[in-house]
């Protein structure tokens, strides 16, 4: 099937299976392309809640069709790669957790969305990078126990007086920008501006002009006046950035910013999932509703920066 067709295809089971195709923003182009909605993890978090489908297909990893699946259990939720997971994720198990919540029982524990349905259920409250200071900042206790990514934390801490301890996880594919990279790239374009995710190093997003999620970079990219722009986070966001804005130039960070399993998902593989309805995602009762009450206490908090 060419591509023309594998799209024809795709809208007509969407149409049968009365189905949405969700895509993260580091999604390949031509998923990016097909997609009902792009988003970065708390746009598609609002969205699984809130949609009318009955089916949802989440391009994303592991954890987003997960999380989908705890505050939309009424709906199918298909992964077209079931290899799609995050190695951020996976560096915390419920044991840690545990272990660290008896070394600090007084402290709230925080867990940034890119983590497993049991990590999630095992906290009070889960953020992503684009409300992370603001779900902090909301809690009463004074400690925050924050997994699993310790550069988010590290990026939480600068706009916090609350202890932050963080778990020693970080994303393989952020933490690999450098200083240098920042230097190498203003020296280039010295009329550019920096964005980069909060994933990135504390010493690079000190480095930066500015700093947010997926969503909140495009949403810089547009309103800044500057014409030239770097950007540092994976390479799938300047599809949207490139489309969004046509006159500026788009310059990325580091050559590493590739996330192997975010690029496992295509249009053959969405055709799969909705032909023969797989690959489902669920989460049993006793881990989801714990990490719904996380999840759905989030979405509570109030943001200060629009995504
Ligand atoms: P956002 O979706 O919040 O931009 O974060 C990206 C991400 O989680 C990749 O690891």
């Amino acid at each position: 099937m060419n591509k023309a067709e594998l799209k024809a295809e795709i809208a007509a089971l969407k149409k049968r299976h009365k189905a949405v195709i969700l895509a993260h923003n580091y999604q390949v182009d031509e998923v990016q392309e097909i997609a009902d909605y792009t988003g970065d993890s708390f746009a598609l978090s609002k969205l699984a809640a809130s949609i009318t489908a009955e089916v949802i297909v989440l391009c994303g990893v592991r954890f987003m069709a997960e999380s989908a699946y705890i505050l939309s259990p009424d709906k199918t939720i298909l992964q077209p790669d079931i290899q799609a997971g995050c190695p951020l994720a996976e560096s915390i198990n419920p044991e840690g957790l545990e272990a660290k919540k008896k070394e600090y029982p007084e402290a709230a524990v925080v867990c940034y969305v890119n983590s497993s349905a049991e990590i999630k259920a095992l906290s009070d409250i889960c953020c992503t990078s684009s409300n992370a200071v603001e779900v902090v900042n909301s809690l009463k206790e004074r400690e925050v126990i924050f997994v699993p990514d310790k550069n988010l934390a590290s990026f939480v801490a600068v706009y916090t007086d609350k202890k932050i301890i963080p778990w020693e996880g970080c994303c393989a594919t952020h933490n690999e920008v450098t200083v240098d990279d920042v230097y190498k790239l203003r020296n280039l374009y010295p009329d550019g501006v920096v964005t980069v995710h909060p994933e990135c190093r504390s010493e690079v997003t000190a480095l930066a002009d500015h700093v947010g999620s997926t969503n909140q970079i495009i949403k810089f990219a547009k309103e800044t006046a500057a014409k030239k722009i770097i950007v540092g986070t994976e390479i799938g966001t300047l599809f949207k950035l490139k489309k969004d804005n046509p006159q500026k130039e788009f310059y990325l960070l580091s050559r590493k910013l590739i996330c192997p399993d975010m690029k496992l998902n295509n249009m053959a593989k969405i055709k799969d999932a909705l032909t023969y309805m797989q690959h489902q995602i669920t989460v049993p009762d006793r881990i989801r509703k714990p990490a719904f009450r996380s999840l759905n206490r989030m979405l509570q908090v109030k943001m200060k920066r629009v995504v």
